[in-house]
């Protein structure tokens, strides 16, 4: 296991598709190498305090994403995520009505944007076994899905703001933006 380091903004990677990943790599002799990455993204997740990654964040151009939010203090409001890996995830279904959080994300060290997203998706992706998922996710997992799904397609939460007048450092954020029912998002 490998901690990997994270790209921030400014990191052209961070704007680019990512490529799909070949789901026979995930089988054979180049899968122990793409299920290590995997465990090491896992493991860099969890270093860094996020509840959802994505490979170009550390930067590996593929479409892999991970997302866990196992309850805490943290965000007491929020419903458990499982721990998912998704393969080349696509969202096939956009529903509900929106919610909005205040996002966080890894390669954004500190600010926090309040971004407003559907609250119900379909996310068709294979496992990490090659094996083909469909979830169904709402809340709090459906917004980290988005964000992370976005990773794979050159964007970040600053792309969705509607108003960045409100993006804020976590210190300027508790100062001036905090309210009760709007917990920050580190995802
Ligand atoms: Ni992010």
């Amino acid at each position: 296991m490998a901690l990997l380091k994270i790209a921030r903004l400014g990191n052209p990677i961070l704007r680019q598709n990512a490529c799909s990943v070949d789901l026979e790599n995930l089988r054979g002799e180049p899968a122990a190498e793409l299920h290590q990455f995997i465990d090491d993204l896992i493991e860099t997740m969890h270093h860094e305090g996020g509840v959802g990654i994505a490979a170009p964040q550390v930067g590996k151009s593929i479409q892999i994403v991970i997302a866990e939010y196992l309850g805490s203090d943290r965000y007491p409001d929020q419903d458990d995520i499982p721990l998912t890996v998704l393969i080349n995830p696509v969202i096939t279904k956009w529903g509900g009505s929106t919610q909005s959080f205040w996002e966080g994300c890894l390669s954004l060290t500190d600010l926090r944007g309040l971004v407003t997203r559907p609250d119900e998706v379909t996310v068709e992706a294979f496992d990490r076994n090659g094996e083909p998922v469909k979830i169904e996710a709402q809340g709090f997992y459906a917004i980290v899905l988005q964000h992370e799904i976005d990773h794979l397609q050159g964007k970040v939460f600053l792309d969705r703001m509607t108003d960045l007048t409100q993006l804020s450092y976590g210190e300027e954020f508790e100062t001036y933006w905090l309210e009760d029912d709007k917990q920050p998002v580190e995802i």
